[in-house]
């Protein structure tokens, strides 16, 4: 018997062929998984050979470093069990489970709930005496408030809400770990990381993507449910969250519930200047033709789905009031460009022009290379007293140092059980919280208009302190 196992339900379907199996398949390779078993489960009555001829496929499209000799050792973890989400089919696993095993629903989400509980009626949810029982579920967790709520019942009714692992993958990237450390690991840091010395904060995520093949489910979400609910959430949170007194999961997680509890509710009466959506129309990148959003395939020919989203939050507290935080994502943009950019307040004095060459800014870039950069003002060389900006860069990859994809990471931490970068309940809850005034305003009329290519709807400058300009994303 191995001494993990994992089971993936949902293991013909899409997320276990692009994702996970790629991302098993090379902690396997480096040897991070010596003595894990594999355990596909899914509607189809597959063999096991034939199990693993649709992984050896998948592996050989979405793994870089696929060799026949590393699969040849990878097939042995692997085995299938067919059935559906009942619990008398389910039971089917029961010998096959280790002491310690992990459940990963590869589901669509409504299927999240039934198989929780189904799960838990086949008599698998509870950690036997000598190991654990953990299910990891991955977001979008409910499409609003209620359902999100109705969720977390469902799933406490077999599961402690330790065992739970809910994953938003923006918490596996480098650079979103790579901001607690940097804020938390360097002395000048944090005597400055507040409203005194921080003007503004942008937090950006667009892409040139459009809807792609998921017409069906984002037609549905719409960019405020897709990104800013759970990704940009958390780049928010971890951005403007206290340090920690202890290195620890439940004390990160408290922290940055906090700073959701504390942002300025948007209201109905608040919502234009906090909130705007976009949707793209017809347009070009490159010398590419885009097509608009509502002719993509699958989606309304009339939909109102907004494929950019912008809100502007402030935070009622010690540390931010004053200090607003832009966020922003959206689909079909200028380019694939992500960061976290915090802007710091003018130097006082009354500085030379000559002499001061613009406001500081501290930079984690996400996309398109990782990496961050301070932006000064140093001496221009030469005979005159005068500034001239510099950009101090560290880039994020090292030659010394192996980098991981979110996948990657968060299955370690999985088997491990190390819940840091996983969400818990209050987190999801409280960032639906904060959005449902947004969500209910945006039941009746229309996203502003942009063009496929292009930074997103004009109207995002709206949101805008006087004196604040949205950073370019081309
Ligand atoms: C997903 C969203 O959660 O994150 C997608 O559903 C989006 O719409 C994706 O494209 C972005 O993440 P990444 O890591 O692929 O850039």
């Amino acid at each position: 018997m191995a001494a993990t196992t994992l089971v993936i339900l949902g293991a013909s379907g899409d997320l276990t062929k692009r994702l996970l199996m790629p991302a098993l398949y090379r902690l396997h390779a480096l040897g991070l998984t010596p003595d894990l078993r594999i355990v596909g489960y899914a509607m189809e009555s597959w063999s096991r050979e034939h199990f693993e001829r649709h992984i050896q496929k998948a592996l050989q499209d979405f793994a870089p470093d696929y060799s026949a000799s590393q699969w040849n050792r990878f097939r042995r973890q692997l085995d299938y069990v067919g059935g559906e989400l009942k619990a008398d089919q389910l039971s089917a696993l029961k010998d096959r489970l280790s002491p310690a095993t992990l459940f990963y629903l590869a589901l669509p989400p409504p299927l999240f709930g039934v198989a929780a509980t189904a799960l838990g009626e086949a008599g698998v949810a509870k950690s036997p005496r000598n190991g654990w029982r953990r299910l990891v579920v991955e977001k979008p967790f409910g499409t609003d408030l209620a359902s999100a709520e109705a969720l977390r019942t469902q799933m406490h009714a077999h599961w402690e809400e330790e065992q739970i692992l809910r994953i938003d993958h923006f918490l596996g990237k480098e650079t979103t770990q790579n901001l607690m450390v940097f804020r938390f690991a360097n002395r000048f840091i944090e005597p400055i990381w507040n409203a005194q010395h921080i003007a503004q904060v942008q937090i950006t995520y667009a892409e040139t993507l459009g809807v792609e093949k998921r017409a069906a489910y984002y037609d549905k979400a719409g960019a405020l449910r897709d990104m800013l609910q759970n990704h940009l959430m958390q780049l928010f949170s971890l951005t403007a969250m206290a340090p920690l007194a202890e290195w620890d999961a439940e004390v990160l997680r408290n922290h940055k519930v906090e700073v959701l509890r504390s942002v300025v509710p948007i209201t109905a009466a608040t919502i234009d200047s906090h909130a705007v959506r976009g949707q793209y129309r017809a347009g070009q990148l490159g010398r590419k033709k885009l097509i608009g959003y509502r002719s993509e395939p699958g989606i309304a020919r009339g939909s109102r789905t907004e494929t950019f989203a912008a809100l502007r939050l402030e935070i009622d507290n010690w540390r931010w009031r004053g200090v607003p935080f832009y966020l922003r994502s959206g689909k079909r943009l200028a380019s694939n460009y992500s960061e976290i950019a915090v802007q710091f307040r003018e130097v006082p004095g009354a500085l030379p022009k000559a002499v001061h060459a613009g406001n500081n800014w501290m930079i984690f870039r996400i996309r398109p290379v990782e990496q961050m950069d301070l932006l000064v003002t140093a001496k221009r060389p030469g005979l005159e007293l005068a500034g001239r900006p510099v950009v101090l860069t560290a880039p994020y990859a090292s030659p010394d140092h192996r980098e991981f994809s979110a996948y990657e990471q968060l299955l370690m931490d999985a088997f491990e059980g190390d819940r840091t970068h996983f969400l818990r309940f209050d987190e999801v809850e409280w960032a639906w919280r904060l959005l449902m005034p947004v969500l209910d305003a945006w039941q009746s009329g229309t996203p502003d208009f942009y063009a496929a290519g292009s930074e997103g709807p004009t109207s995002q400058k709206r949101l805008l302190d006087a004196g604040h300009a949205w950073r370019s994303i081309a």
